[in-house]
């Protein structure tokens, strides 16, 4: 029998993989320009990492891990976000010790163990970006630009900046009490998992995906009525950043995010299916997971939603002519040369691709038109003994008649 992927994965395939490139590329560019580095963790921690840091009453930790033992007993999981690595990286590398703020950003796949479905994965790609050392709210405005400009770069119009004050450990015990009283009528109503939130964290059940619980909440009270002065203030200056860059936004009370670090300014950037990026500032975190006590702010993009996104917007997408050289070697002579030929101009830097199956010579220029190459030689004993070959581009038919020696000048006219 056949075997197929799991449930909820997805391969990238070649014919895909321009994209992917094109977006990473974006990533890159961008990040440099933002003075932003790159960090790689590892695909697995320990699962205390999460515990602590995604926070044991979200769905992510008690829904969608992918937790094991490995052979030496300890529990093991394969990172369902970002930022709790690069935070644990962080604190253990002593990156603490260097000029602030901290400005990293990641490539990674993620595992959550949701209902598959359009657009969510089990296995998914991450564009993430954290900063770490700033508690100024030029910082939050400068990662939603960020986030925003490579929306912006990869020529992404129908999406839109979604803010939200989620206040800080003072004023949300307040937020927390209001909430409760909100919901205790229609306890009985909700899911078994957030029955159990309704103590612990009250606010998680906004979160739910249930729709019980979805339509019990729709009338609560909003975290925007209970924050306080200083977190006002930090919303109403992150507003004024963002209106400086001119980046148009809407408050969304009803945006609470899904993980339980957040601290004052999120954020979602979403189309009409779903959210491409999320992120927010998290002050307690780096403290909470073993550092010292420093404020942080980040995003997450999805990149296979980023992609959806471009494709459903009709983006074109720049594509590199895999092959620019086709040889054709007649005889065994020539087509010794076009292998030789071939190796040397890949060294400096020509996609060249030769006949490796044997083809009829009419079989070769079929190939040659499928795999869209550039250009192409023909290499028999006449251009042997002179040394010389027409190089022609399919696009038009011109020929130009170049010498096999002069490398620079085949690599010069396939390149303009
Ligand atoms: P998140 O909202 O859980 O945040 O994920 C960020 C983005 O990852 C989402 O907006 C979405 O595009 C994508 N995503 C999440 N789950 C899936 C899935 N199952 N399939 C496909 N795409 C998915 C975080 O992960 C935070 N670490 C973001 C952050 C960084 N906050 C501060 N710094």
């Amino acid at each position: 029998m056949e075997i197929q992927a799991p449930k909820g994965t997805k391969d990238m395939l070649p014919e895909e993989a321009y994209k992917w490139h094109y977006v990473e590329n974006i990533f890159r560019e961008v990040s440099k320009n933002f003075g932003i580095r790159e960090i790689r963790t590892p695909i697995f921690e320990h699962t205390e990492l999460f515990l602590r840091g995604v926070g044991e009453t979200t769905d992510i930790v008690q829904k969608e891990m992918y937790t094991f033992k490995d052979k030496g007993d300890r529990s093991i999981t394969l990172k369902p976000e970002g930022t709790a690595p690069a935070v644990r990286a962080f604190i253990e590398n002593r990156l603490f010790n260097e000029a602030q703020p901290t400005k990293l950003y990641y490539i990674t796949p993620c595992f959550r163990y949701e209902k598959a479905q359009k657009g969510r994965y089990r296995q998914f790609h991450q564009y993430g970006v954290e900063m770490f050392g700033s508690s100024s709210p030029s910082i939050d405005a400068e990662v939603m630009a960020l986030a925003m400009n490579i929306l912006k770069k990869i020529g992404l119009k129908g999406l839109s900046l979604n803010i939200n004050n989620l206040g800080c450990p003072s004023c949300r015990p307040k937020y927390n009490e209001a909430l409760k009283n909100f919901l205790k009528e229609n306890y009985d109503g909700l899911c078994e998992t957030c029955k159990t939130r309704f103590e612990k964290n009250p606010m998680r059940i906004l979160d739910c995906k249930e729709k019980k619980c979805k339509e019990i909440t729709k009338n609560a009270p909003t975290i925007l009525e209970f924050t306080c002065e200083e977190c006002n203030e930090h919303f109403d200056k992150t507003k004024e950043y963002l209106d400086i860059l001119g980046i148009p936004y809407t408050v969304d009370p009803g945006i609470v995010r899904g993980l339980d670090y957040y601290t004052k300014t999120i954020f979602e950037i979403l189309n009409s299916e779903f959210t491409v990026c999320g992120g927010g500032r998290y002050d307690r975190l780096i403290e909470e997971i073993g550092g010292p006590s420093m404020p942080a702010v980040g995003f997450g993009m999805g990149i296979e939603r980023l992609i959806m996104t471009l494709d459903k917007e009709g983006i074109e997408v720049p594509k590199e002519p895999l092959v620019e050289l086709y040889l054709s070697g007649r005889g065994e002579s020539g087509v010794k040369e076009a292998f030789k030929l071939a190796h040397k101009l890949r060294e400096i830097g020509v996609n060249a691709e030769i006949n490796h199956a044997g083809r009829s010579f009419k079989a070769e220029m079929k190939y040659a038109n499928k795999i869209g190459a550039k250009f192409n030689v023909v290499l028999g004993d006449d251009e042997l003994e002179s040394r010389k070959a027409k190089f022609k581009r399919m696009e038009d038919r011109e020929e130009f008649e170049l010498s096999l020696d002069d490398l620079e000048s085949i690599k010069d006219i396939i390149k303009k």
